[in-house]
């Protein structure tokens, strides 16, 4: 059977960097979208190696770079993909009031615009491909309801909503849509054993659980402390009588 590929949009950071050792693990491959070589070079570090591994460079903030990639997957010159992860975000804690114009501007170009682009470049390719086991996820957290990281916490809580309707839309479609909930820091390894935090290759074990089972599908994926990682805890995300409103 082919090899499955998962398009990584964020991938040089702490969640990209755990979603790429799960797609290995699961003896998958990986299309990592970066912005540059020196971010290339820290992500194979991180990964601890190349093999399985394609990378790209685009620009996934602005609205033709994630689409750009996918052009470039339909035009054969890179290999195609059946599973989207994406994670692109900072953490700011800079209070709201002291932001300017430009930052405001640029963090939710991070946090919110780069993952809707990402989605909306990759979803008609998915449909396209009608792959059976087809998934699409995004790292979400809880500083939309905790309020103690300022501006990323606003970027969360917009990607909470676009996931509701992202599950809603592809309930009878070929991709599941998962919201990766993560309520603990999780770092790349070196850093997370610094600071005493989860590490990615910790955190891996969940995005290796979506990619591999089925009933995963249109659910929120809670992790709340290192016990979330023994058993997975997941939950459906929308009522199921909204799902039934949008069949009927
Ligand atoms: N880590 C956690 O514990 C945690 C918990 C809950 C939710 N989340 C969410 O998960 C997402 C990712 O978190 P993370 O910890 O992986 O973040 P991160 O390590 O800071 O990485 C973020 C990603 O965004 C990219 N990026 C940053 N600035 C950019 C720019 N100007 N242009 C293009 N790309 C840029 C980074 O690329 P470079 O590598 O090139 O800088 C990297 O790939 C965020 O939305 C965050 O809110 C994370």
């Amino acid at each position: 059977m082919a090899v499955e590929r998962v398009l990584l949009v964020g991938a040089t950071g702490n969640i990209g960097v755990s979603a790429a050792i799960a797609c290995l693990r699961t003896k998958r491959e990986v299309l990592a979208i970066v912005r540059n070589q020196d971010s290339a070079d820290k992500f194979f570090k991180h990964v601890g190696t190349k093999e399985g591994i394609t990378v790209v460079k685009a620009d996934v903030t602005t609205e033709d770079g994630v689409q750009g990639v996918v052009d470039k997957v339909k035009a054969g010159a890179l290999p195609s993909f059946q599973h989207v992860y994406a994670c692109v975000g900072v953490w700011i804690g800079t209070p709201l009031h002291k932001l300017s114009t430009e930052d405001f501007r640029r963090l939710m170009r991070l946090g919110f615009d780069a993952n809707y682009f990402a989605y909306r470049a990759t979803v008609p390719y998915l449909l396209e491909q009608n792959h059976p086991n087809s998934t699409w996820t995004c790292c979400t957290g809880a500083a939309d309801i905790s309020g103690y990281a300022g501006l990323t916490g606003a970027t969360q809580g917009a990607l909470v909503a676009m996931l509701a309707a992202a599950v809603l839309e592809n309930e009878r479609t070929n991709i599941r849509v998962n919201e990766a909930y993560l309520m603990v820091r999780v770092e790349v390894d070196s850093d997370a054993e610094a600071h005493g935090v989860m590490t990615a290759s910790e955190y891996a074990k969940v995005y290796a659980k979506i990619l591999e089972k089925k009933d995963i599908d249109g659910c929120k994926v809670i992790v709340r402390g290192p016990e979330d990682l023994k058993e997975l805890r997941f939950e459906k995300k929308l009522p199921q009588q909204a799902i039934k409103h949008h069949q009927n």
